[in-house]
């Protein structure tokens, strides 16, 4: 794990309370933007991504890290039929973590956790 990646997980971890409501609007943005051409509105999924408000998606089982990486490096196919993620150009180490609250919160009123 580089020094460039512990940086950015400890600014997710960082990420709390009154940022976290701004932090979701504007990760909504990105959200749209840069992962719903897959992953769809509201993360619901698509016929080229699988949702993120998914059991398989809750922090116990691809945590904040997961995003980061994901996005980065790409994902191969491994829990659905879509084919890979290819990695996604243009996007900050904390846009990611904008986005990761917007996710994590659509997470939480879905009941996932
Ligand atoms: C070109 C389509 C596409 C785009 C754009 C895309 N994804 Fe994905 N993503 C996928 C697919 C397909 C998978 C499922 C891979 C699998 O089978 O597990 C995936 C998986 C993931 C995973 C799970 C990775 C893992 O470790 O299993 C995360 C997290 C994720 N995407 C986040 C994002 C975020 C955040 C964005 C926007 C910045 C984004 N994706 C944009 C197609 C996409």
């Amino acid at each position: 794990m580089n020094i460039r990646l512990i940086a950015a997980a400890a600014a997710l971890a960082a990420f709390s309370g009154a940022a976290q409501a701004e932090g979701a609007s504007k990760g909504e943005s990105l959200f749209n933007a840069n992962c719903a051409a897959c992953h769809g509105a509201q993360a619901a999924g698509t016929d080229k991504g699988p949702p993120l408000v998914h059991r398989i998606y809750e922090p116990n089982h691809h945590g904040d890290m997961a995003f980061l990486l994901a996005v980065r490096n790409g994902a191969r196919a491994h829990h659905w039929p879509f084919g890979d993620m290819p990695p996604v150009e243009g996007v900050a180490d904390a846009d990611v973590a904008l986005i990761v609250t917007y996710v994590r919160g659509l997470q939480r009123e879905a009941g996932i956790y």
